[in-house]
């Protein structure tokens, strides 16, 4: 069942403020390293990997994440020696391994035997082996074999020295997070009669089945919402989501149990995808069952602002870490192969990007992968040692890193410290992106991603929380588009405010309860009260229509006909469907204060409101610093401070600090000059 999160983004697994900092303490320092898929190669290939891997600083790597086919070759039937001789060596090496349990994709015996346990698309296509992660979530016969084979590598390596680390399968669900066969079927009604408690007609009024002739009377009757003629029942959808994610979250802790129970010293992580590619999983409720977060992130080469989206992701993954410190499983030396063009990295970008995750919590960088692979589908993908080997420009940049990194070890375990707070949600993602609503334009992760990047750009930090959150740490909280959401979160911000905090909320937020069932009586019903406004009536604008505003900003795609009731209006619409309205509109309640953004804001005007909010809530920026330079402050608790400097401009920039650059050893006397693309972590005197 799906647990809401009730506190700054959930509480990560057991000893979960050690588990990281034990991995961390193991390898003696930021972990670096990646993906190792010797399988691939000769063994006397690795003699060469492991010379280079130690010259790069390597202390950590992930082995064995595709290798469940060679380990198991027959059912039952398992071969060992080669994955032993793979881990003693990188033992001799002194490098750690973070080991998976390799159940990531079945092998092909799986498929043959079983065809049940291969996934079913929407219209009933099933998917065939061939490619990877070609399993039914909900399978029985799957998570048995995967169990199996991973309580077998638990008592194989259980007093293995490299054994660090457990990695449980692979970005689960990139491939497979909704199947729609018989057996997800059962599992759905399964997962429903539970849900509701046994009650078909709680069932039938939280899916508003009166309508379009859809009351279930037997739970036979109840199935996930395959393709039919004309558009499904959202709130079934929004179920069948929840499931799914459900269903994932249940692989992983399946393997997860079997291997606490052989070693329960050994932390078990998965890797997530708090990026823009995937939004398939609630991960604030999975966030309390890994061990330590681990994130991958892989940057959209056609993005020209990609690194305010990275920003974003590192954001997002330190709030699934509870503001602590988190682990970048993966990211790529260069270019992916999965992006229609793929463009490598450019010079010093690599450090750039590796740098910035450590900047925004993580306490380690590790790529996709060790050595480029070959054959597959992944040929030409790029890699911490190229094809064209160790004599290359990014060979070259990754043991230099690796030396950098060397130098940050002391930030090892400090914490970002924000004064700000984006809610974030993954089931109101789901909501607000149905079929059938007011406007396709109202996409979810645009709207997330404008206001985090007018937050970015005026070098603000902010921390990315879940609904229901904690906020009283907080001066500002900031809530686009929160369609879907629950009484429990409504309460907290109206709390906040009361209590002096400043609310920002966005068009299009709290439209629907949990089930997605509209809640009447003027829009947004679940923000009326705390706003002082309501709204009669939506009017979506066309594509390229946009409203001016009074005060100078533009709005397009969305526009309301919205009354005041106690709020003011601080912007009103010169023309448009709605001239003479409020376009943006405060509410002071209590000791604080709730804005209302009506429209979308043009990039200016919504970077002029932030500022705005934020001067009126007393928060400052981290430092002054030039448009295009990204500043972050990690701080231990009882200790130094470090400003990360971050220069995505081609030119130099110069920013305030004093301290030490811990990258050159210098010292910083009031100012720093960061080249263009460069980057800077000074050691702050006096923070
Ligand atoms: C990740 C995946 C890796 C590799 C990589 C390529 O999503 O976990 O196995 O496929 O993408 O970018």
């Amino acid at each position: 069942m799906t647990a809401r999160s009730d506190g700054a983004g959930g509480t990560p697994g057991r000893d979960a403020p050690s588990a990281l900092a034990g991995v961390v303490e193991r390898c003696g320092g930021l972990l670096y390293g990646g993906d190792y898929n010797p399988e691939q190669w000769p063994e006397q290939v690795r003699a060469q990997d492991l010379e280079l891997m130690r010259a790069a600083g390597v202390n950590l790597v992930t082995v064995g994440v595709f290798s469940w086919a060679l380990i198991e070759p027959a059912p039952d039937r398992y071969e060992f020696a080669w994955l032993d001789r793979v881990l003693d060596d990188l033992a001799g090496a002194d490098i750690a391994v973070d080991l998976a349990t390799a159940t990531a994709s079945p092998p092909p015996w799986l498929a043959h035997r079983h065809p049940e346990t291969l996934p079913v698309t929407r219209d009933g296509r099933r998917l065939w082996p061939g490619g990877r992660q070609a399993f039914c979530p909900s399978s029985s016969v799957f998570r048995d074999r995967a169990v199996r084979l991973a309580g077998r590598m638990a008592e194989r390596y259980a007093d293995h020295p490299a054994l660090v680390l457990w990695h449980v399968g692979n970005e689960l669900g990139a491939h497979n997070a909704h199947c729609f066969c018989d057996v997800s079927a059962d599992a759905f009604r399964g997962w429903l009669r539970i849900r509701y408690a046994d009650d078909l007609d709680a069932l039938n009024d939280a899916w508003g089945t009166a309508f379009w002739s859809q009351r279930v009377h037997a739970w036979e009757e109840v199935l996930p919402p395959r393709a039919n003629p004309a558009i499904g029942n959202p709130s079934q959808e929004l179920d069948f989501r929840r499931f799914s994610s459900d269903e994932l979250l249940a692989c992983f802790t399946a393997e997860r149990d079997v291997l606490r129970r052989v070693t329960p010293e050994v932390p078990v992580t998965t890797n997530l995808m708090a990026m823009w590619v995937f939004r398939d999983a609630d991960y604030w409720s999975w966030a309390p069952e890994l061990d330590l977060i681990a994130n991958d992130h892989y940057l959209v080469a056609d993005d020209p602002r990609a690194h305010v989206e990275l920003g974003l992701s590192a954001d997002i993954t330190r709030g699934l870490a509870s503001g602590r410190p988190w682990l970048l499983m993966e990211h790529s030396t260069g270019a992916v192969n999965w992006q229609p063009r793929n463009p490598p990295k450019a010079p010093g970008q690599l450090r750039r990007n590796s740098v910035q995750h450590i900047a925004r919590g993580a306490d380690g960088v590790l790529f996709f992968q060790w050595r480029a692979s070959t054959a597959g589908a992944e040929r030409f993908h790029s890699a911490m040692l190229p094809h064209a080997g160790p004599d290359t420009r990014v060979h070259r940049e990754v043991r230099a890193l690796g030396a950098d990194l060397a130098r940050l070890a002391e930030v090892v375990g400090s914490r970002v410290v924000s004064e700000v707070a984006l809610i974030f949600d993954w089931q109101s993602w789901w909501a607000v992106e149905q079929f059938a609503h007011p406007s396709v334009d109202v996409t979810y992760r645009d709207r997330v991603r404008a206001w985090h990047a007018a937050l970015f750009d005026t070098h603000t930090g902010v921390d990315v929380v879940a609904p229901g959150a904690e906020l009283s740490g907080y001066r500002l909280v900031v809530v686009p588009t929160l369609y879907l959401v629950d009484r429990a979160a409504v309460e907290t911000i109206e709390r906040f405010v009361r209590a002096g905090g400043t609310a920002l909320i966005t068009y299009f937020s709290g439209i629907v309860d949990e089930h997605d069932r509209v809640l009447p009586g003027g829009y947004p019903g679940a923000f009326r009260e705390l706003l002082g406004i309501w709204v009669e009536e939506f009017h979506p604008l066309l594509p390229e229509q946009e409203v001016r505003l009074d005060d100078g900003g533009t709005g397009s795609v969305w526009t309301e006909h919205l009354h005041l009731c106690g709020a003011q209006a601080v912007a009103t619409y010169s023309d448009g469907p709605q001239a003479g309205l409020a376009a943006l509109t405060r509410h002071a309640v209590g000791e604080g204060a709730a804005w209302y953004v009506a429209t979308e804001l043009d990039d200016d005007a919504r970077v002029r409101l932030v500022r705005r909010v934020l001067d009126e809530a007393g928060v400052r920026p981290v430092t002054r610093a030039p448009s295009g330079v990204e500043v972050v402050r990690r701080s231990h608790e009882q200790g130094p401070s470090y400003l990360f400097v971050l220069n995505h401009r081609d030119a130099m920039v110069e920013v305030d600090a004093a301290g030490v650059d811990l990258l050159t050893g210098a010292e910083v006397s009031g100012r720093i000059t960061v080249p263009p693309g460069g980057v800077a972590v000074v050691r702050e005197v006096d923070a």
